[in-house]
């Protein structure tokens, strides 16, 4: 698999989003644990995450729990493997999600967070929304904390305007190493936070690359550009929608989510699809 830069790490081009295997519409356990070492069989060494990846109240960090007990069971070295969480954002089991970005809570969070993950320091975490009720420098100041005591390797933001990706890095000192944020071929405007990130050699992890689990399966439909470009490549319009995103900057690093192997199969194999710049140029005009 093809590698981007994180950081001071080097990681798949194409990471495996961990969501749909803990939210609505969720597998059983083993579906999962399937998916996961598919992604791994296929060279994928990003695994994103949440410790809100949970349906009911009482089962916050699942899908932290499930990724940890699939690298457990998985037979090859997962030694390169990054697992990127979040805090920030809550489920309270009545299917909403509430945040809470007030310091205390996300140091809290963060700790509980790596005793699910069963690290002593978190490869990479994320606050995962701005709290309109608490100052931004307040939660990132946490986040600075939770570097400087090694609670945390790296340190990310997500659902982050321009002015929020500066501010971040600068209460980090220069240390912020990813951002993401929703963007696909149903939500291009955060094309203007990708740009940025590429202006500063910042990664940007698209989420809901696919149009999100509701839309990701009528891509094609929705989209014809990308299914006229995959009908060309005889691949599939997830595909295509994933070199698409890898192409506009050597900055991002797309996660698709996947709830079965065959479909974290299928987006992996989006890292070795070269596109000519006129089909880049075409599909990015429709976005
Ligand atoms: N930071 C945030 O606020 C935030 C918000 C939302 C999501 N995220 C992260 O971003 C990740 C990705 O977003 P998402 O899961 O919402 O949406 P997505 O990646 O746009 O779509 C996920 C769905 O796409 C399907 N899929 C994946 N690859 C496919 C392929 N090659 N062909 C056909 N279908 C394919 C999967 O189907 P199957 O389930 O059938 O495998 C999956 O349910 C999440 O998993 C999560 O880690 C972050």
């Amino acid at each position: 698999m093809i590698q981007r830069t994180l950081g001071p790490r080097s990681v798949s081009a194409i990471g495996l989003g961990g969501m749909p295997m803990s939210i609505e519409g969720r597998p059983d356990a083993e579906r999962s644990v399937a998916t996961i070492h598919a992604a791994l069989d296929a060279g994928i060494t990003l695994i994103d995450t949440a410790d809100a990846y949970h349906l009911h109240a009482g089962e916050v960090g699942h899908n932290e729990e499930l990724i940890a007990a699939a690298l457990k069971t998985y037979g090859g070295d997962t030694s390169q493997v990054l697992v990127a969480t979040k805090g920030g954002h809550l489920r309270p089991g009545d299917g909403s999600w509430t945040q809470d970005g007030r310091p205390e809570y996300l140091k809290a969070a963060a700790k509980a967070s790596a005793q699910r993950l069963g690290v002593e320091a978190i490869g990479l975490y994320q606050f995962h929304r701005p709290d309109p009720k608490v100052p931004y420098a307040d939660s990132i100041g946490a986040i600075v904390e939770l570097l400087d005591e090694g609670v945390i390797q790296l340190a990310g933001i997500s659902n982050a305007s321009v002015a929020q990706i500066d501010q971040a890095n600068q209460l980090l000192g220069g240390r912020l190493v990813s951002v993401q944020n929703q963007f696909s071929p149903n939500f291009g405007s955060s094309l203007v936070e990708l740009k940025h990130c590429a202006e500063l050699g910042i990664a940007f992890l698209p989420w809901s690359p696919l149009g999100g689990i509701r839309n990701a399966a009528e891509l094609g439909n929705r989209h014809a550009a990308f299914a006229q470009i995959a009908a060309v490549h005889g691949v599939s319009p997830q595909q295509v929608t994933l070199a698409w995103e890898l192409a506009l900057a050597p900055i991002v690093i797309p996660i698709p989510g996947a709830s079965r192997p065959a479909s974290i199969q299928d987006s992996a194999k989006a890292a070795e699809l070269e596109l000519t710049a006129v089909e880049v140029a075409t599909l990015t005009e429709t976005v």
